[in-house]
Formats: C-alpha cells, sequence, structure tokens
C-alpha cells in the first residue's frame, strides 16, 4: 500500500489512475481506525477500482481545550487494517504541511451548522468542511465515504459539494455499533469500563425512541431528554428530534421521516450517537421482521 504525506506525490499517483477512467474512492478519517470506518472502506473497494483512505487528525476542527492533544492516534495500526481491507493508499499529511500557519482560506457551510454540535463546538463545522474539501481537491475522487455516525457532518459536507458543484458523490454509510449497541467511535478507547458501560445509555435510549416512534416529535424529545438526564455517569449535552435533511427540530406530529440525534458528556470524553425514526428507521425494521 502506498503512503503519501504530500499532496502532489498522491496526486501523481492517482493521475494514471484517472486517465484510465477508473473510479477513484476516498474514505476520510481521523485515524484509530475501528470497524466503522472499516465498514466505510469495504463499501468503497466494493464500488471503487481504486481506494485512498486519508489519516489527518485535523486540528481546525478541535477548539482550544478541546480533546486534540488525547484524540487517539495509531497510525501503523491504521495502515495494517487498510491494506487488508483493500485500500490502495493512505494519505497521512503532516499538519505543518496540511494546515500551515498563515493560511487564509475557511470553507463555511451555513445554517445547518449552527445547532446541535455546532452549538456547542461553534468553529467545528468550519474546520471540517475546510479540510474535506482540502481533502476533496487533493484526491479527487468520484466518490466520498462518510458515516452516518457524524450524521450532521454528513449532512453539511452534502450540502456543500452541492453549493460548490464539488464532481464527486457523497455516500453515506450506516452507523456500525458494537454488539451491546454502542456506536464505534475512535473516542470510545478514553472510556473507563465503568464509562464504558454507562456510554450505552446513549444508544439504549435512541433505539427505544425509534422502537417507540408513532410520529408525535415533542414526545420522543421529551422521552429521550428525561431518559438520558436520568442515565447515570452520563451528562446530556442535547438530545433533538430533527428534519432528516434541514436538521430543523420537528415539533407536533410528523408524517414523513425524522432523525433523533444525541450528545453527552461520558466523564471527560463527548460522545455522539443518532437514529431514524420512522420510515425506513428502526422500530420500522424491527416491526416489520
Ligand atoms: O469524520 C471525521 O473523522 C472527520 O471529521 C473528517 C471527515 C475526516 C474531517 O477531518
Amino acid at each position: 500500500m502506498h503512503v503519501w504525506h504530500d499532496v502532489a506525490a498522491m496526486r501523481r499517483d492517482l493521475w494514471p489512475h484517472r486517465r484510465a477512467g477508473r473510479a477513484v474512492g476516498l474514505v476520510p478519517t481521523m485515524g484509530a481506525l475501528h470497524a466503522g470506518h472499516l465498514s466505510l472502506a469495504a463499501r468503497a473497494v466494493e464500488e471503487c477500482d481504486i481506494v485512498v483512505a486519508s489519516v489527518f487528525v485535523n486540528p481546525l476542527q478541535f477548539a482550544p481545550g478541546e480533546d486534540l492533544a488525547s484524540y487517539p492516534r495509531d497510525p501503523e495500526g491504521d495502515a495494517g487494517l487498510l491494506e487488508s481491507a483493500g485500500v490502495a493508499g493512505m494519505f497521512a499529511p503532516s499538519p505543518e504541511r496540511f494546515t500551515p500557519p498563515g493560511r487564509r482560506t475557511t470553507v463555511h457551510v451555513g445554517g445547518l451548522t449552527a445547532g446541535l454540535e455546532g452549538a456547542s463546538r461553534p468553529t467545528h463545522f468550519d474546520g471540517v468542511t475546510t479540510i474535506v474539501s482540502k481533502l476533496l481537491h487533493a484526491a479527487w475522487p468520484d466518490r466520498a465515504y462518510f458515516g452516518e455516525k457524524d450524521y450532521q457532518q454528513l449532512v453539511v459536507v452534502r450540502a456543500m459539494v452541492r453549493d460548490l458543484d464539488m464532481p464527486v458523490e457523497i455516500v453515506g454509510c450506516p452507523v456500525v455499533r458494537e454488539p451491546d449497541g454502542l456506536a464505534w467511535s475512535s473516542r470510545n478507547v478514553l472510556l473507563s469500563e465503568g464509562q464504558r458501560v454507562h456510554a450505552v445509555a446513549l444508544s439504549a435510549a435512541l433505539r427505544a425512541a425509534a422502537e417507540s416512534w408513532a410520529g408525535d416529535a415533542d414526545a420522543a424529545r421529551r422521552s429521550l431528554r428525561s431518559t438520558l438526564a436520568a442515565a447515570p455517569g452520563i451528562r446530556l449535552d442535547y438530545a433533538e428530534v430533527v428534519d432528516p435533511d434541514t436538521l430543523e427540530p420537528l415539533a407536533g406530529t410528523v408524517e414523513g421521516p425524522a432523525r433523533a440525534l444525541v450528545a453527552a458528556w461520558v466523564g471527560t470524553t463527548r460522545l455522539i450517537d443518532n437514529m431514524p425514526l420512522g420510515p425506513g428507521g428502526a422500530g420500522r425494521r424491527r416491526a416489520g421482521r
């Protein structure tokens, strides 16, 4: 597997593939890879002729005081996992080269970034969209793969690509969960054994909301909030029921699809999770079995 540290080298090696008409897939990650990332890589390998994964802990999406320094890193382990997954190359730029001091350009997506994660982390999405657009320009993929675990990020990246007419298809992939329901996250390794047990409350509350969903957004939001506020070891940041496309909070009776999103602190680790409600959601799938 190739490992590139700079944009020019990756472009040089990918160019012959593009010229030959091969479909290039990109899996953008911040490394410390787990089953969730590997599901993106597997889908990309299935759908594309050549797949590149980026491993870059993006300093721009962490505010001062957030966990940039303690964010898990395992470049060698990542390279091994990507190679076994059939990924052809890993793009691992240095922060000094990829986000040099003196850079002036920020990519900002309005509206969609104001609530949910954006309310708690106001500079986060500018960091994400700036770096994702750099990654898309660097690899120039036909398709780029993002997990629904970061649901708001997926919606924001789709909007950016649409608004800027970027020639790439954004593929969203379902959340991958551990057997007890906890969504895979690189931050899970930061949880103590006890916190790991408490963290399951997030997915359990979402599943309960999905299974009891009867189209009443206020009832679902109330029940998520009261369940998570009472859950031991968890400090709830937000629990929302939103329109899956606009991310606007829903109220009253909902006919179409909805999405429940939660964020909470478990000790010093902030976790997020989400689930579809209504058509196509967990409750509906279960009812149909
Ligand atoms: O989802 C992530 O890991 C990051 O936000 C991304 C998309 C790689 C941008 O840094």
